[in-house]
C-alpha cells in the first residue's frame, strides 16, 4: 500500500463528504474534517478522523487548522447545497459557495497544500445540454445561482492553476444518492421520497415526472475522490453513470423498496429545473479505470435499508 496521505476534507460531516472520509481512511490515510455542522451531522463523523468545528468563511480559523494539521491534500465538499435557496438568495449562496471556497483555496495555497479536490456539479453546470450524456467539453450554462457559483469556483481554480501552478481536480458529480443524504440538495428526491414513503406520507412530484437525471451512488463518488487524490488528476472530470432515469422511474423503484402503498401526487414544475441531463464519465474511466459499481435499484435498496435501520434505532 502507498504511503499514507494527510488530507483535510471540508464538509466531512455531511452526506458525500463523510463517505469520502470513510473511503480515504479505509485506504490508510490520515484525515482531518473541517465542518461547521450547519447541515452536517456528528453521527456521520468517522471516529478515526480528527474533527475541527470550523466555518470555511472564517479565514483565520481555517488557516489555523491547515497550519496545525499540515495536509498534503484538501478535499473541498463544504457548501450550501440547496438549489432552491440559491435562487431565493443568490448572495447568501455565493457567500459560502464562492467566498468560502476562495478562503479554502487561499488557505490551501498559504499552507503549501499540494493538491485540491473540488466537489463541483455536472447536473447544475451544463444546464439543459443539447447532447447527452454530456462530456467535459459541454458548454457551461448553469440555470441556477448554485450552478453559477460552482462554475465560478472552477474558473478560479483554472486561474490558480495557470497563475500559481496550483494542482486541482474538479469532480463534476451527477445526482448523488445513498445513505446519510438529507432531504435537501440536488438529488433530494431520493432522500425526500424515502423519508415520506417510510412514514406513509404522500410524495409530491414537481412536473410530469419525466424529467431525466443521472443517479450515481455515493460509494462510487467516494471512490472517484480516492482516484483524484492518489493520481493527482488535473482539471475537470465528470462523475456519473450516463444512465438516464426519470423521476417517475425512481418513484416506482422506491415504492417497491419501501413497500409503499399510498398514492403519489403531482404539482406544478419548478422554475429553473433541468429537463434532461446525464454525464459521460469516459475521461475518468480512461485515465483511472474508475467504473460505477452500484446501479439505481441496488443503491435505492441500500438507501432504504439504511433509513429503516436509522428510524428503528432507539433514542
Ligand atoms: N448531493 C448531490 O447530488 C451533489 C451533486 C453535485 C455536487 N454536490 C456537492 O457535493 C458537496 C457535498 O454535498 P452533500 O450533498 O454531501 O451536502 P451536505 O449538506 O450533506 O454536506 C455539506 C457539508 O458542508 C458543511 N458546511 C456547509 N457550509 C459550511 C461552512 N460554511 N463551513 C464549514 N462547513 C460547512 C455542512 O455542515 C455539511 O456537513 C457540496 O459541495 C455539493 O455542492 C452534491
Amino acid at each position: 500500500m502507498a504511503d499514507p496521505i494527510r488530507i483535510v476534507v471540508t464538509g466531512g460531516a455531511g452526506f458525500i463528504g463523510s463517505h469520502v472520509v470513510d473511503a480515504l481512511i479505509e485506504r490508510g490515510n490520515v484525515v482531518g474534517i473541517v465542518d461547521s455542522l450547519v447541515t452536517g451531522n456528528r453521527e456521520n463523523l468517522n471516529p478515526r478522523a480528527e474533527f475541527f468545528e470550523v466555518d470555511i468563511c472564517d479565514a483565520e480559523a481555517l488557516a489555523g487548522v491547515l497550519a496545525s494539521f499540515k495536509p498534503q491534500v484538501v478535499d473541498h465538499h463544504a457548501a450550501q447545497i440547496s438549489v432552491a435557496l440559491s435562487s431565493r438568495d443568490p448572495a447568501a449562496d455565493a457567500l459560502t459557495n464562492v467566498v468560502g471556497s476562495l478562503q479554502v483555496l487561499e488557505a490551501s495555497r498559504a499552507a503549501g497544500v499540494e493538491h485540491l479536490v473540488f466537489a463541483s456539479t455536472g447536473g447544475a453546470l451544463y444546464g439543459d445540454p443539447e447532447v447527452v450524456p454530456a462530456d467535459e467539453a459541454t458548454p457551461i450554462a448553469p440555470l441556477s445561482p448554485y450552478g453559477a457559483a460552482k462554475a465560478s469556483v472552477e474558473t478560479y481554480l483554472r486561474m490558480y492553476h495557470d497563475t500559481y501552478g496550483f494542482s486541482y481536480t474538479a469532480l463534476r458529480y451527477a445526482n448523488v444518492f445513498g445513505p446519510r443524504q438529507t432531504p435537501e440538495g440536488e438529488a433530494g428526491v431520493v432522500a425526500i421520497f424515502t423519508n415520506r414513503m417510510l412514514k406513509g406520507e404522500t410524495p409530491v412530484i414537481f412536473g410530469d415526472g419525466d424529467q431525466q437525471r443521472d443517479f450515481v451512488y455515493v460509494g462510487d463518488v467516494a471512490q472517484a475522490n480516492v482516484e483524484a487524490i492518489e493520481r493527482r488528476l488535473q482539471g475537470a472530470y465528470n462523475v456519473g453513470t450516463g444512465v438516464a432515469s426519470s423521476v417517475n422511474e425512481v418513484t416506482r423503484e422506491l415504492t417497491n423498496a419501501c413497500g409503499f402503498e399510498g398514492i403519489v401526487e403531482y404539482a406544478e414544475e419548478r422554475p429553473g429545473e433541468v429537463r434532461r441531463v446525464t454525464l459521460d464519465a469516459a475521461k475518468l474511466t480512461r485515465e483511472t479505470g474508475w467504473q460505477w459499481q452500484v446501479g439505481l435499484a441496488e443503491g435505492l435498496a441500500l438507501t432504504v435499508g439504511h433509513q429503516k435501520a436509522r428510524a428503528n434505532r432507539p433514542g
